[in-house]
């Protein structure tokens, strides 16, 4: 065979994967691993998108999406999000995914530089890579509660940098960023000239009150946001985000995913009208499930003695495995093998999160419970094996 770009053959691969690869190997491991809601998307959101299909809405759309769905996001972008935009400064992509690594596409050269939370999504720095240009992780830190050190991302700027990748509620840490640290940002930006690029794959997702979006405090010509309806609507299957910044750049994304993917599935951008156009109290509902979620995994890890930093928004929550002596990999492989718990290493999301498990709040609450009833005393198991070594 022909050989494909060396490049790609160090792209770093998702840990999340690997973890899902090994708990085939053991015999019903409860895992609190997945990134995937265990809700189904909400039937009027199904009926919708059969109704249009059937009604022959199965050829492509414009490449940046029908111009009904970019209305309709225009308008939630601007009653949730405060983001004041017309819908030609919005794109429809494949996912977040999609919309992400277009926006890198367009923004990157090779041997630009990147900055991107550590511990943070496994797959910006893939993206960031397989462009030929570097991820530079900034550190979060867990007595901080994972927010964001301003000062941490000003100290890792060099001549290279070309923009800040945000990423509030977070995957893997669950902090929301406040607007107070999100203007810091702001400011940052404009002194190095950089682009702010926001990923708020769970803007909708937060336990503690709404979140705040960047691009509501000002940048108007630098920052670049990101959103899905993968996680709000329990419809990661679909494949349908959108992109929104200024409009010579959005119009870039528009054309840089025309020769990879023409547009996002029509008949997925329908669901996703009916979804905009429905009824919310799905959202609530799902939103009112993650929050009972992360109480009770908060409740059975306390009452363990199991330190974890509270999440307030996505839907994972990061144990604190310090006191073990183990590295997270091999306490991870631990819990699968031998209690058969499955949840992701922390190293999987950066060198940060190293010392760390994310556990998921996104599956049935009878299920938290169970994996967190092996957890809880493998842990303790552990740490007295570490204290009499
Ligand atoms: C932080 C973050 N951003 C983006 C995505 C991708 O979302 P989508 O399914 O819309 O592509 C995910 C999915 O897990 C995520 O965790």
């Amino acid at each position: 065979m022909p050989t494909v770009r060396p490049w790609v053959l160090d792209t770093p691969h998702s840990g999340i994967r690997r973890m899902l690869e090994h708990a085939r190997e053991v015999d019903s491991p409860v895992m609190l691993a997945n990134g995937d809601p265990n809700f189904v998307t909400p039937a009027h959101i199904i009926d919708a998108a059969a109704a249009a299909a059937h009604a022959g809405g199965t050829g492509y759309s414009p490449g940046d999406g029908l111009v009904a769905l970019r209305e309709a996001v225009a308008d939630k972008l601007g009653h949730v999000n405060g983001i004041d935009v017309g819908y030609e400064r919005v794109c429809i992509t494949t996912g977040a995914c999609g919309g992400l690594y277009t926006t890198l596409m367009v923004l990157l050269d090779p041997g630009d530089e990147l900055l991107i939370p550590d511990p943070g999504w496994s797959n910006y720095a893939a993206m960031v890579h397989v462009l030929n240009a570097t991820p530079v992780a900034y550190p979060l830190r867990p007595e901080a509660g994972w927010s964001l050190d301003a000062d941490a991302i000003e100290a890792s700027i060099t001549p290279r940098t070309r923009g800040i990748l945000l990423n509030s509620p977070s995957n893997p840490t669950g902090s929301v960023e406040s607007a107070q640290t999100l203007r810091r940002v702001l400011q940052i930006a404009a002194r190095h000239d950089l682009w702010v690029i926001s990923d708020e794959a769970y803007d909708q997702l937060t336990f503690d009150g709404p979140g705040t979006s960047i691009a509501s405090l000002g940048g108007d010509d630098r920052v670049i946001s990101i959103f899905a309806f993968s996680k709000t609507y329990a419809m990661t299957g679909w494949r349908v985000g959108y992109v929104t910044g200024p409009s010579a750049f959005t119009r870039q994304v528009s054309l840089h995913q025309e020769p990879v993917v023409s547009c996002a599935s029509t008949v997925s951008q329908h669901a996703a009208l009916a979804a905009l156009a429905g009824p919310q109290d799905c959202v609530t509902e799902m939103v009112d499930a993650y929050r009972r979620r992360r109480d009770l995994a908060a409740r059975l890890l306390a009452d363990g003695d199991v330190p974890f930093v509270l999440p307030h928004g996505a839907f994972f929550l990061m144990v604190d495995i310090r006191a073990t002596g183990l590295d997270s990999w091999t306490c991870a492989l631990a819990l699968l093998r031998e209690h058969g718990v499955g949840t992701v290493p922390g190293l999987a999301f950066g060198s940060a999160g190293e010392g760390f498990l994310r556990i998921t709040l996104a599956a049935a609450d009878e299920q938290i419970a169970a994996g967190l009833g092996r957890l809880v005393p493998a842990y303790a198991q552990l740490t007295s094996a570490a204290a009499h070594a």
